[in-house]
């Protein structure tokens, strides 16, 4: 648990059996009172700590989050499909879980007057014109993912200025760290990570020059903390680390970190895809006093240890 004063709050996380917000669950459970929501269809039941409250139930269903949000202080919402690549191939569906979803937690919120802190992701910035990018870089999302997770952005701080809610969205770069899972429409450590283990050909993707912020899980934890108690509201904060890695590299590094002994094949460019991505950190850095702390090297070396 970071060093923040968060306790004793009645917490609703949507999403809490899956990847980040499980581990945003472990970190709150023992001082606060949590509840997850949390419909299993990326997510897993064993993710969930104990002591917390879990619901199955979809973000979209308003009665279902009506009673998990009944007396709540504070809201995570983490509950989205996540894959740019799976939001290309079914963008319906993807706006109805991201984008109306979001709205379902916000009137929910609005109704409870609780704090929002929203999972929003840099997708939202497209193309970007610079790097890395701060909080004024122009929105250009390129994916039906991106644009779903822009207006959700933007709906979240609309309320703040039309409601006086209190809410904040963090523009998550690439997240990584134990159970991301590996599948089709996982994060790519995962999926590499898998490959390497099994000495099988580790999949780029194009020529592999596009570039991402990795940024492990627990300094993504630690960011909604400091979301959570800030009085910093009403805006949205990039959370990176401010280093850019190419995906060739990336593939390099685990391959080696692995001592794999995987041929890096290189496939298609996926449709969509952002070429570079690389997160300016210093809004998060003097507002919510946000730092990260791991290194992508030794990140990487940790979850191979696991
Ligand atoms: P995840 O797939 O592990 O977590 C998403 C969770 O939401 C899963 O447990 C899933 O079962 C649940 N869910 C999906 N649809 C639901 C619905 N209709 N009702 C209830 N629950 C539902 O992915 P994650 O990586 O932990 O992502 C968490 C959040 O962070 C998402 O909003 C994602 O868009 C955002 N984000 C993630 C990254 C990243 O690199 N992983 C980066 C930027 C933003
Ligand atoms: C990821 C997140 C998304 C988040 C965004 C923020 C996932 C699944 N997606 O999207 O939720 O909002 O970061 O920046 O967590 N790649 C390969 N080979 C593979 C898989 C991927 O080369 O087998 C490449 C992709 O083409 C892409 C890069 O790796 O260029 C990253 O892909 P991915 O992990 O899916 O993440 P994003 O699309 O950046």
């Amino acid at each position: 648990m970071p060093d923040v004063d968060l306790t004793g709050q009645t917490i609703l996380i949507t999403g809490g059996a899956g990847f980040i917000g499980s581990h945003l669950a472990d970190a709150l459970v023992d001082a606060n009172d949590v509840t997850i929501l949390d419909d299993l269809s990326t997510g897993a039941r064993e993710n969930v700590p104990e002591e917390a409250t879990f619901v199955e139930g979809d973000v979209r269903d308003e009665q279902t989050v009506a009673e998990v949000a009944d007396d709540v202080d504070l809201i995570f919402h983490e509950a989205a499909i996540v894959s740019v690549q799976q939001s290309v191939e079914a963008p319906q569906r993807c706006h109805d879980v991201t984008h109306d979803g979001t709205l379902t937690i916000l009137e929910r919120a609005r109704h409870e007057d609780a704090r929002v802190v929203f999972a929003s992701s840099a997708a939202i910035y497209g193309e970007p014109s610079t790097v890395p990018l701060d909080e004024t870089e122009p929105v250009d999302p390129s994916s039906p993912y991106g644009i779903d997770k822009c207006s959700a952005d933007q709906y979240v701080r609309a309320y703040h200025d039309l409601y006086g809610l209190e809410t904040i969205a963090l523009r998550y770069f690439n997240v990584y760290g134990p159970r991301q899972t590996a599948g089709d429409y996982s994060g790519v450590i995962s999926i590499f990570r898998e490959q390497a283990n099994r000495d099988d050909p580790i999949t780029v993707d194009g020529d592999g020059t596009q570039t991402r912020d990795f940024v492990h899980v627990e300094d993504v934890v630690r960011a909604n903390c400091l979301a959570a108690t800030t009085e910093h509201v009403g805006t949205a904060y990039n959370v990176g680390t401010g280093e850019e890695t190419t995906i060739r590299t990336l593939a390099e590094k685990i391959r080696s970190i692995a001592d794999a002994d995987s041929e890096i094949v290189h496939g298609d460019p996926r449709p969509g895809d952002i070429e570079r991505s690389c997160a300016d950190i210093s809004r998060a850095r003097d507002a919510l006093g946000y730092e990260p702390t791991i290194a992508l090297g030794d990140g990487l070396e940790t979850l191979f240890e696991a």
